[in-house]
């Protein structure tokens, strides 16, 4: 009686052991945020991730195993991301992950992969600080010291602007970043900044800080933000008379961007970001037709940088030929000559990729094709 206690004990043990190990499925994780104020970004890029799984799961799966992606919302906070990362890597057991848009999610994410020994890889995340976290961690897309030379540029070349303000989100490490790079550079070239003001992400009223930059007179405002605020910077602005362009970086790429009176707002402004929808390539129109067929919309830059994101990882797990977690984060690291949606992904020293940058113009509410910047 005893040994068959014990022997059904044992049996069940092994049966919910296997059960756990899922050994038919390879699991990805990723965070992002679906819901709260930036939600776009994450469902976004969610989609793009998804169609990734989808095509590689139908064409047989990866090392003859199903991938199945899990997915956090961290609700657009960055202490939310650390702790889904935790329970991704603690409780899931995924074997890499995929995340954040937002670079102060995919810092304080990043951190929890480094010191887990996780891989991770970042579609859109552009702060220098992410990947430097460590050797665990990727990014498929430029960085802002880049995003920062191609909007000075653009703003001397093509704007000729002499004078410009800069206004930026104290509580966003992307936008302070890039704000900070782009003032070096823009003086650099023989530019001046006149002004520099602040906000926190969510304020409703930017009146008295569009005063100040009024009264310096500048000849246009570089404003590197989020969708979330930039239409509401961009309202005020022209009610208080300043009719100067304001131009940007890929913070600003959402389709509500230009919803309600920002899209008047908006209108002659600019902004720097990964792909142009107008982009006549196979490989982007490919995406488009597929994406649209399954979600009904166009896709922006994040669902084009999740999907090559997760191409690239799905890639390198091949390489490897399994799910160990040194061997995959090596593999990331050779990452040579990609072809993916977004352009050639070659992935540099200090895990980042190093690809052109487009300026897209608003023109009637829509994102209109301007130029190309090489790195
Ligand atoms: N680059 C932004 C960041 O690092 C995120 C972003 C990417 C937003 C692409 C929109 C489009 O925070």
């Amino acid at each position: 009686m005893k040994k068959l206690f014990f022997g059904l004990i044992a049996v069940i043990a092994v049966f919910s052991v296997s059960c756990n190990k899922s050994s038919n499925e390879i699991l990805i994780g990723e965070y992002e945020s679906l819901t709260g104020a930036e939600a776009t970004f994450g469902i976004s890029s969610t989609n793009g991730l998804n169609l990734a799984v989808e095509e590689i799961n139908n064409s047989g799966g990866l090392l003859g195993k199903k991938i199945k992606l899990i997915t956090y919302d961290d609700q657009g906070k960055p202490q939310e991301a650390a702790t889904v990362v935790q329970r991704l890597i603690k409780q899931d057991n995924v074997v890499a992950i995929i995340g954040e848009v937002a670079s102060s999610r995919s810092i304080s994410g990043g951190q929890i992969c480094q010191s887990n020994k996780t891989p991770m890889v970042t579609p859109a995340s552009t702060n220098p600080e992410v990947t430097a976290i460590g050797d665990y961690v990727y990014r498929v897309c430029f960085i802002d010291p880049f995003q920062a030379t191609v909007m000075s540029k653009f703003a001397t070349n093509t704007l000729k602007l002499k004078k410009v303000a800069v206004l930026k989100d104290v509580k966003n490490a992307y936008s302070t970043g890039l704000a900070d790079f782009f003032v070096k550079e823009f003086t650099s070239m023989g530019g001046q900044v006149v002004v520099v003001q602040s906000y926190s992400s969510g304020d409703k009223d930017f009146k008295a800080q569009l005063t100040a930059i009024k009264s310096e007179n500048p000849e246009g405002i570089f404003i590197p933000g989020y969708y979330t605020d930039v239409g509401l910077i961009a309202i005020q602005a022209r009610e208080i008379g300043i009719t100067q362009p304001l131009f940007g970086g890929d913070g600003w790429e959402s389709e509500k961007l230009t919803e309600g009176k920002a899209k008047d707002a908006l209108e002659g402004s600019f902004f720097s970001t990964h792909v142009s929808t107008d982009n006549p390539d196979p490989m982007v129109q490919g995406f488009i037709k597929k994406y649209k067929e399954k979600y009904g919309k166009m896709p922006d830059a994040m669902s084009f940088l999740a999907y090559d994101a997760g191409m690239i990882l799905f890639e390198a797990i091949k390489r490897a030929g399994s799910v160990e977690a040194d061997k995959i984060k090596n593999e990331l690291a050779k990452t040579k000559d990609f072809k993916g949606v977004t352009g050639t992904i070659t992935i540099n020293e200090q895990r980042n990729a190093v690809k052109p940058a487009v300026v897209l113009e608003i023109k009637n509410g829509k994102f209109v094709y301007k130029e190309t910047v090489q790195p």
